[in-house]
């Protein structure tokens, strides 16, 4: 992903989540994965919801919760979407066959990643997500 900036943000309202979902899909470049981390309702399946509309995507986007992963490639990119909430480690991960999603022409949004991070490429995007003090408020700390 070009210049990426490595950064904590305050998100206010779910419009700044739109805002840097917006700015996610903007900078995207096949290849990349995007691991989101954070408790259930702080926003990863929203966030997926603006990268897929920043890419153009039109179809609904929800959460891929018993397929682990759908693929959108009406956009600019493929979206692989995957939600590993039921997977108990990485190795499952592989054994549905996703390094061809990882390593392939699209991007990956990863929903509950830390499950699967062990066997994530070495410069995935971690977006971690917590809820903040106030009603809509979500502190998002993105690192690699
Ligand atoms: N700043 C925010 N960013 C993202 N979602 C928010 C925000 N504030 C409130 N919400 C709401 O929180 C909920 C997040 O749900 P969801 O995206 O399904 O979370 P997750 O996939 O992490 O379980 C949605 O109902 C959304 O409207
Ligand atoms: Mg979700």
């Amino acid at each position: 992903m070009k210049e990426l900036k490595i950064e904590r943000i305050v998100n206010k309202s779910e419009a700044d989540t739109r805002k840097l979902g917006l700015e996610l899909a903007e900078k995207a470049e096949a290849g990349d994965v995007i691991a989101l981390i954070g408790d259930l309702g702080t926003g990863k399946t929203a966030l997926t919801r603006y990268i897929a509309e920043g890419l153009g995507i039109k179809d609904t986007i929800s959460s891929p919760t018993f397929t682990i992963v759908k693929e959108y490639k009406s956009g600019r990119l493929p979206l692989y979407h995957f939600d590993v909430y039921r997977l108990g480690d990485g190795e499952e991960l592989l054994d549905i066959g996703a390094e061809e999603y990882l390593y392939g022409d699209g991007i990956c949004v990863i929903e509950w990643a830390d499950i699967v991070a062990d066997v994530l490429p070495e410069d995935a995007i971690a977006i971690n997500i917590e809820y903040g003090e106030n009603e809509g408020e979500r502190i998002v700390n993105i690192t690699r």
